[in-house]
């Protein structure tokens, strides 16, 4: 399923997109790498899409938990894991 073209994702900004009625937030890095994770924070529903983006980690907006996007982990000492997507690009689609 197509959700963006990889030149409308700003670097290191998320973007909200409904996959099967999956909200998922799509990150272009600083690298190029695509990252695509549930769009909810484990602690109390922050929008990581909104999230500040460093390297490969997101910091939640709404109490700065940190959070891995290549495998979803919550960084110590908060705990808990987000759910992580595949992502491919194909002609400059996502
Ligand atoms: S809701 Fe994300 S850190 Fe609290």
């Amino acid at each position: 399923m197509k959700v963006a073209k990889i030149h409308e994702l700003p670097k290191n900004f998320g973007k909200t997109v409904i996959v099967c009625s999956h909200e998922i937030a799509l990150f272009k890095l600083a690298n190029g790498n695509i990252r695509a994770l549930a769009n909810r924070c484990p602690h109390k529903g922050g929008v990581l899409a909104e999230g500040i983006v460093s390297g490969e980690q997101v910091f939640c907006p709404m109490h700065d938990w940190k959070i891995n996007m290549c495998d979803g982990n919550v960084q110590a000492p908060d705990f808990g894991c987000v759910k992580t997507f595949p992502v491919e690009v194909e002609n400059n689609e996502v």
